[in-house]
């Protein structure tokens, strides 16, 4: 049997399966757009809550709408275990890829392909979309099939970078230009001419390793941009000037600039972590970077700069660990988003706490509850005019849209604002 030439033709047709292993922040978004175009689509996940959810068409991310799950019809079916894996015709892997111990943890894939491999059949593509150093899918996927199948022939394995941006660009994923690779040409073509039913514009990629470091390079860019101008902020304030006025100043200029605005340090899934995954392998090749390691320490310095402007404040209202109140505004590590993965405004907490200031609370509007360092549970603080006049410092760490900007600033005695909200006065400083 041809099974390239099969597949295309059951592509077409859309008699096929797309199954999605991992049900999260990029697997959830990537199912609805398969169904939406009409893909009979499986989900695998392996958590009960998320699968009960699921069976339920209920959401359990607040950037998603549980409406966008009514796109799931009866077709479509959610699985705990791989056991029917074979009657898919395409397998997205949309698993985690966390650091162990500032180590890439691929154990979620490894795991995963160890179970499927064995249930897996000839004609079947598969595509790895989690982000990993280059080489992860010939070193992890195509040499454990390479024995059981003719890779290219009769089993197909490609690579795509994702680029979902939670809270930001969820519903209009398919704008997003797509880069998409393949074991071999053929490979590349089957994940081409399935990635065109689900996004306007596919970018084809040389190989697997281009496209895996595309999207490490990507996120680098980013953690490198974010601490230098975080770094620039630390300058600023030494000459006392406002880096968010410099910056919009800067940013009039039309070439040759791209505006990264300074924060509480990077947070999240990505930014944090996808620099020590290409530092770990190039160090592993026998060459140190230095612009990973720098914007890293960079970022998490931000911690300490803010909480130079907590000691500062503490001192000048003559107040001290024991009885200063102190608020944070916000700790999802982003926006609008109930997500505190390496969140750095949790990491502020968990500094204060360390450091034994006793009072310290927090209001955000996505997360009603946080464990923090020696197992503190804080429960998120309703926000009134009471609270925020009884407060020594308020700290804007993360700017939900939730938030009353003019009413946190009429009531709150001094601010330390992060994220540029405010202009600079008497009460108002930069963190
Ligand atoms: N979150 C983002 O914004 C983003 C953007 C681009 C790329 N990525 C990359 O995409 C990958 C997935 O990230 P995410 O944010 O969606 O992670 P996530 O933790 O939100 O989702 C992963 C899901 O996989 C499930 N899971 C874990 N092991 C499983 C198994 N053996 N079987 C079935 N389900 C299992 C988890 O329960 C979870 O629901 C990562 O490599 C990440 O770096 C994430």
């Amino acid at each position: 049997m041809n099974f390239y030439d099969n597949f295309k033709s059951r592509l077409k047709s859309k008699k096929i399966a797309v199954g999605v292993i991992g049900m999260g922040y990029v697997g959830l978004p990537l199912a609805i757009l398969a169904a939406k175009k009409n893909f009979r689509v499986f989900g695998y996940e392996r958590d009960s809550h998320r699968f009960k959810m699921l069976n339920k068409r209920k959401s359990y991310f607040t950037n998603i709408p549980s409406n966008s799950l009514n796109v799931f019809s009866k077709k479509t079916k959610f699985f705990k275990r791989f056991s029917n894996i074979s009657e898919c015709d395409i397998l997205i892997i949309c698993l985690p890829t966390p650091l162990k111990k500032n180590r890439p943890d691929l154990s979620h894939i490894v795991s995963s392909i160890n179970l499927i491999a064995p249930k897996l059949r000839k004609g079947q593509l598969l595509i790895l979309e989690s982000t990993s150093y280059p080489g992860t899918t010939r070193e992890k996927i195509c040499e454990k099939l390479n024995s059981k199948f003719n890779l290219g022939k009769d089993f197909f394995v490609g690579f795509s970078s994702e680029r979902i941006n939670p809270g930001i660009n969820d519903k209009k994923i398919d704008k997003i230009p797509k880069v998409v690779s393949g074991y071999s040409h053929k490979c590349l073509n089957l994940c081409v001419k399935f990635y065109k039913n689900l996004f306007n514009h596919i970018v084809k990629a040389r190989s697997l390793e281009h496209a895996e470091f595309s999207k490490l390079l990507e996120n680098i860019y980013r953690s490198v941009n974010i601490g230098f101008i975080n770094e620039m902020k630390f300058i600023a304030d030494r000459f006392n000037l406002d880096i968010f006025e410099i910056l919009s100043l800067s940013n009039t200029k039309p070439y040759g600039f791209s505006r990264f605005d300074p924060g509480p340090g990077v947070g999240g899934h990505c930014i944090p972590i996808d620099p020590q995954y290409l530092y770990w392998k190039s160090v592993e090749k026998g060459f140190n970077p230095e612009f990973i390691k720098l914007s890293a320490k960079i970022n998490l310095d931000v911690t300490k700069f803010i909480y130079s402007k907590i000691v500062s404040r503490t001192k000048k209202i003559k107040k001290n660990k024991s009885n200063i109140k102190i608020l944070i505004l916000g700790i999802a590590y982003k926006k609008n988003l109930d997500d505190i993965r390496a969140s750095a405004p949790v990491r502020l907490i968990d500094y204060l706490l360390d450091k034994k200031f006793k009072f310290v609370n927090y209001s955000d509007p996505f997360i009603s509850s946080c464990e923090f360092t020696q197992n503190k549970n804080k429960n998120s603080v309703k926000l009134s005019s009471q609270i925020l006049k009884k407060t020594d410092i308020v700290i804007l760490a993360t700017d939900h849209d939730k938030f009353n900007y003019n009413f946190i600033k009429k009531y709150s005695r001094f601010i330390i604002d992060c994220r540029g909200k405010y202009n600079l006065d008497k009460k108002i400083v930069r963190g």
